[in-house]
Protein backbone atom coordinates (compact mmCIF):
# COMPACT_ATOMS: atom_id res chain seq x y z
CA UNK A 1 0.00 0.00 0.00
CA UNK A 2 1.06 3.27 -0.59
CA UNK A 3 2.47 5.48 2.23
CA UNK A 4 -0.08 8.50 1.66
CA UNK A 5 -3.00 5.95 1.17
CA UNK A 6 -1.68 3.80 4.11
CA UNK A 7 -2.04 6.86 6.46
CA UNK A 8 -5.18 8.21 5.29
CA UNK A 9 -6.70 4.71 6.23
CA UNK A 10 -5.73 4.99 9.80
CA UNK A 11 -7.19 8.23 10.31
CA UNK A 12 -4.30 11.14 9.82
CA UNK A 13 -6.59 13.31 7.85
CA UNK A 14 -7.56 13.98 4.68
CA UNK A 15 -5.66 12.70 1.48
CA UNK A 16 -3.95 15.81 1.05
CA UNK A 17 -3.23 16.29 4.55
CA UNK A 18 -1.48 13.23 4.80
CA UNK A 19 0.95 13.93 1.50
CA UNK A 20 1.91 16.96 3.30
CA UNK A 21 2.88 15.41 6.66
CA UNK A 22 5.42 12.56 4.55
CA UNK A 23 6.64 15.17 2.15
CA UNK A 24 7.70 17.78 5.39
CA UNK A 25 9.87 14.51 6.92
CA UNK A 26 7.09 14.16 9.72
CA UNK A 27 6.60 10.59 9.05
CA UNK A 28 9.30 7.62 9.41
CA UNK A 29 8.61 3.98 9.12
CA UNK A 30 11.47 1.69 11.04
CA UNK A 31 13.17 4.72 12.12
CA UNK A 32 13.62 6.04 8.62
CA UNK A 33 12.20 9.17 7.80
CA UNK A 34 10.26 8.17 4.31
CA UNK A 35 9.35 11.77 1.83
CA UNK A 36 8.01 10.03 -0.77
CA UNK A 37 4.02 9.67 -0.89
CA UNK A 38 3.95 6.53 -3.32
CA UNK A 39 6.66 4.68 -1.46
CA UNK A 40 4.82 1.06 -1.17
CA UNK A 41 4.53 -0.79 2.42
CA UNK A 42 2.97 -4.30 3.39
CA UNK A 43 0.86 -2.85 5.82
CA UNK A 44 0.55 -5.96 7.76
CA UNK A 45 2.45 -4.89 11.20
CA UNK A 46 3.63 -1.67 10.07
CA UNK A 47 4.84 0.48 12.55
CA UNK A 48 5.92 3.81 12.10
CA UNK A 49 5.57 7.30 13.43
CA UNK A 50 4.06 10.50 12.78
CA UNK A 51 5.20 14.07 14.25
CA UNK A 52 6.96 11.51 16.80
CA UNK A 53 3.78 10.10 17.35
CA UNK A 54 4.02 5.95 17.28
CA UNK A 55 1.38 4.15 15.42
CA UNK A 56 1.16 0.66 14.42
CA UNK A 57 -1.15 -0.48 11.71
CA UNK A 58 -4.76 -1.97 12.22
CA UNK A 59 -6.79 -2.70 9.22
CA UNK A 60 -9.53 -2.42 11.22
CA UNK A 61 -9.56 -1.11 14.87
CA UNK A 62 -10.92 -3.35 17.55
CA UNK A 63 -10.05 -1.14 21.15
CA UNK A 64 -11.00 -1.26 24.91
CA UNK A 65 -11.39 1.71 26.92
CA UNK A 66 -11.46 1.77 31.21
CA UNK A 67 -14.12 4.33 31.31
CA UNK A 68 -14.29 6.47 33.91
CA UNK A 69 -17.50 8.04 35.68
CA UNK A 70 -17.98 11.49 34.40
CA UNK A 71 -18.20 10.85 30.36
CA UNK A 72 -20.94 9.97 27.95
CA UNK A 73 -21.12 7.05 25.25
CA UNK A 74 -22.19 10.38 22.82
CA UNK A 75 -20.41 11.97 19.76
CA UNK A 76 -23.13 14.96 20.91
CA UNK A 77 -22.85 14.58 24.75
CA UNK A 78 -25.41 16.98 26.37
CA UNK A 79 -23.75 17.56 30.22
CA UNK A 80 -20.45 15.66 29.88
CA UNK A 81 -17.13 15.32 28.46
CA UNK A 82 -17.18 12.54 25.44
CA UNK A 83 -15.24 9.18 25.66
CA UNK A 84 -14.02 9.88 22.44
CA UNK A 85 -11.92 12.51 24.13
CA UNK A 86 -10.10 9.81 26.04
CA UNK A 87 -9.27 8.69 22.35
CA UNK A 88 -6.46 10.09 19.88
CA UNK A 89 -7.19 11.93 17.30
CA UNK A 90 -6.94 8.98 14.38
CA UNK A 91 -8.78 6.79 16.51
CA UNK A 92 -11.72 9.00 16.15
CA UNK A 93 -11.03 10.61 12.06
CA UNK A 94 -10.57 6.40 10.81
CA UNK A 95 -12.54 6.64 7.60
CA UNK A 96 -14.49 3.79 7.83
CA UNK A 97 -16.97 2.59 4.64
CA UNK A 98 -20.65 4.33 6.67
CA UNK A 99 -21.16 7.29 7.07
CA UNK A 100 -20.01 7.80 10.58
CA UNK A 101 -15.98 8.46 10.90
CA UNK A 102 -13.74 6.81 13.37
CA UNK A 103 -14.67 4.01 15.95
CA UNK A 104 -18.26 3.88 18.02
CA UNK A 105 -18.61 2.72 21.24
CA UNK A 106 -20.20 -0.71 21.38
CA UNK A 107 -23.03 -0.10 23.34
CA UNK A 108 -23.33 2.53 25.69
CA UNK A 109 -22.46 2.81 29.65
CA UNK A 110 -24.07 5.97 31.53
CA UNK A 111 -22.38 9.41 32.42
CA UNK A 112 -21.72 7.64 36.35
CA UNK A 113 -21.19 3.73 35.20
CA UNK A 114 -17.65 2.77 34.55
CA UNK A 115 -15.62 0.18 33.74
CA UNK A 116 -15.31 -1.74 30.78
CA UNK A 117 -15.97 0.01 26.90
CA UNK A 118 -15.36 -1.76 23.44
CA UNK A 119 -14.97 0.28 20.69
CA UNK A 120 -14.65 -0.51 16.93
CA UNK A 121 -15.31 0.60 13.27
CA UNK A 122 -16.27 -2.74 12.61
CA UNK A 123 -19.85 -2.79 11.81
CA UNK A 124 -20.22 -6.30 11.93
CA UNK A 125 -18.05 -6.67 15.15
CA UNK A 126 -20.39 -4.30 17.19
CA UNK A 127 -23.70 -5.62 15.90
CA UNK A 128 -22.78 -8.73 17.39
CA UNK A 129 -21.62 -7.71 20.09
CA UNK A 130 -24.73 -5.96 20.96
CA UNK A 131 -27.44 -8.40 19.64
CA UNK A 132 -29.39 -9.84 22.49
CA UNK A 133 -29.57 -13.18 19.42
CA UNK A 134 -25.72 -13.86 20.51
CA UNK A 135 -26.43 -13.94 23.91
CA UNK A 136 -22.80 -11.95 25.39
CA UNK A 137 -22.92 -11.65 28.61
CA UNK A 138 -21.83 -8.48 30.13
CA UNK A 139 -20.87 -8.93 34.15
CA UNK A 140 -21.62 -5.80 36.42
CA UNK A 141 -20.51 -5.13 39.71
CA UNK A 142 -23.43 -3.17 41.49
CA UNK A 143 -23.20 -1.12 44.80
CA UNK A 144 -27.01 -1.48 46.14
CA UNK A 145 -28.68 1.24 48.43
CA UNK A 146 -30.31 -1.60 50.89
CA UNK A 147 -29.38 -5.14 51.51
CA UNK A 148 -30.67 -7.60 49.12
CA UNK A 149 -31.53 -11.35 49.69
CA UNK A 150 -31.83 -15.05 48.29
CA UNK A 151 -35.18 -13.84 47.07
CA UNK A 152 -34.48 -10.92 44.88
CA UNK A 153 -31.69 -12.86 43.45
CA UNK A 154 -34.56 -15.31 42.15
CA UNK A 155 -36.71 -12.38 40.89
CA UNK A 156 -33.92 -11.25 39.28
CA UNK A 157 -33.53 -15.01 37.67
CA UNK A 158 -36.97 -15.48 37.10
CA UNK A 159 -37.37 -12.15 35.08
CA UNK A 160 -38.70 -8.77 36.01
CA UNK A 161 -40.97 -6.46 34.46
CA UNK A 162 -39.61 -2.74 33.54
CA UNK A 163 -42.38 -0.01 32.69
CA UNK A 164 -41.95 0.35 29.37
CA UNK A 165 -41.79 -3.62 28.18
CA UNK A 166 -44.78 -6.22 29.26
CA UNK A 167 -41.74 -8.67 28.82
CA UNK A 168 -39.84 -9.75 31.70
CA UNK A 169 -35.81 -9.39 31.32
CA UNK A 170 -33.97 -11.71 33.06
CA UNK A 171 -30.56 -11.79 34.28
CA UNK A 172 -28.47 -14.32 32.82
CA UNK A 173 -26.36 -15.15 36.23
CA UNK A 174 -26.45 -12.82 39.97
CA UNK A 175 -24.71 -13.38 43.31
CA UNK A 176 -24.55 -11.29 46.04
CA UNK A 177 -20.60 -10.74 46.62
CA UNK A 178 -21.75 -8.89 50.14
CA UNK A 179 -25.34 -7.92 51.06
CA UNK A 180 -25.15 -4.67 49.30
CA UNK A 181 -22.97 -5.79 46.49
CA UNK A 182 -24.21 -7.42 43.50
CA UNK A 183 -22.74 -9.29 40.22
CA UNK A 184 -25.12 -9.12 38.05
CA UNK A 185 -24.62 -10.97 34.29
CA UNK A 186 -26.82 -9.87 31.55
CA UNK A 187 -26.85 -11.12 27.73
CA UNK A 188 -29.02 -7.97 26.35
CA UNK A 189 -28.40 -4.32 27.06
CA UNK A 190 -31.80 -2.40 27.09
CA UNK A 191 -31.99 1.41 28.52
CA UNK A 192 -30.66 1.84 32.09
CA UNK A 193 -31.40 -1.82 32.18
CA UNK A 194 -29.32 -2.71 35.48
CA UNK A 195 -30.71 -0.08 37.25
CA UNK A 196 -34.11 -0.68 36.09
CA UNK A 197 -33.89 -4.28 37.13
CA UNK A 198 -32.98 -3.29 40.54
CA UNK A 199 -35.64 -0.54 41.04
CA UNK A 200 -37.97 -3.33 39.99
CA UNK A 201 -37.08 -4.59 43.13
CA UNK A 202 -37.68 -1.45 44.99
CA UNK A 203 -33.70 -1.18 45.24
CA UNK A 204 -31.25 1.45 44.07
CA UNK A 205 -28.17 1.39 42.11
CA UNK A 206 -25.70 3.32 44.09
CA UNK A 207 -22.41 2.21 42.36
CA UNK A 208 -22.22 0.40 38.76
CA UNK A 209 -19.06 -0.91 36.90
CA UNK A 210 -18.57 -3.33 34.11
CA UNK A 211 -15.60 -5.80 35.04
CA UNK A 212 -16.30 -8.66 32.07
CA UNK A 213 -17.85 -8.64 28.57
CA UNK A 214 -17.63 -12.71 27.12
CA UNK A 215 -14.54 -14.35 28.85
CA UNK A 216 -12.84 -10.89 28.34
CA UNK A 217 -11.69 -8.84 31.73
CA UNK A 218 -10.86 -5.45 32.04
CA UNK A 219 -7.37 -5.53 32.79
CA UNK A 220 -6.28 -4.29 36.46
CA UNK A 221 -3.41 -2.18 34.88
CA UNK A 222 -5.64 -0.19 32.45
CA UNK A 223 -6.44 3.08 34.82
CA UNK A 224 -9.56 4.79 34.64
CA UNK A 225 -9.36 6.97 31.21
CA UNK A 226 -6.71 4.56 29.69
CA UNK A 227 -7.52 2.43 26.15
CA UNK A 228 -5.47 -0.51 24.18
CA UNK A 229 -5.98 -2.12 21.33
CA UNK A 230 -7.32 -5.67 21.71
CA UNK A 231 -5.39 -8.87 21.01
CA UNK A 232 -6.01 -11.56 19.57
CA UNK A 233 -6.37 -13.43 22.34
CA UNK A 234 -8.69 -10.25 23.95
CA UNK A 235 -11.41 -10.61 20.26
CA UNK A 236 -11.00 -14.65 21.00
CA UNK A 237 -12.16 -13.82 24.46
CA UNK A 238 -15.04 -12.46 23.33
CA UNK A 239 -16.28 -15.13 20.83
CA UNK A 240 -19.94 -16.88 22.03
CA UNK A 241 -18.15 -20.02 22.08
CA UNK A 242 -15.59 -18.52 24.50
CA UNK A 243 -18.37 -17.48 26.99
N1 LIG B 1 -27.27 -0.77 32.86
C1 LIG B 1 -27.43 0.48 33.36
O1 LIG B 1 -28.42 0.76 34.04
N2 LIG B 1 -26.48 1.40 33.11
C2 LIG B 1 -25.34 1.12 32.42
O2 LIG B 1 -24.49 2.00 32.25
C3 LIG B 1 -25.18 -0.19 31.91
C4 LIG B 1 -26.16 -1.11 32.14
Amino acid sequence: MRLDALLFSQGFGTRRLCTGLIERGLVAVAGQVVTEPATEFEPAGLRFSVQGEAWAYHERAYLMLHKPAGYECSQRPSAWPSVYTLLPGPLRQRPTPGKVQGVQAVGRLDQDTTGLLLLSDDGAFIHRMNSPRHRVPKVYEVGLKHAMDERDLGRLRAGVVLHDDPAPVRAAACELVAPTQLRLTLTEGKYHQVKRMVAALGNRVESLHRGRIGDLVLPFDLAPGQWRWLTAADLAALRPSAG
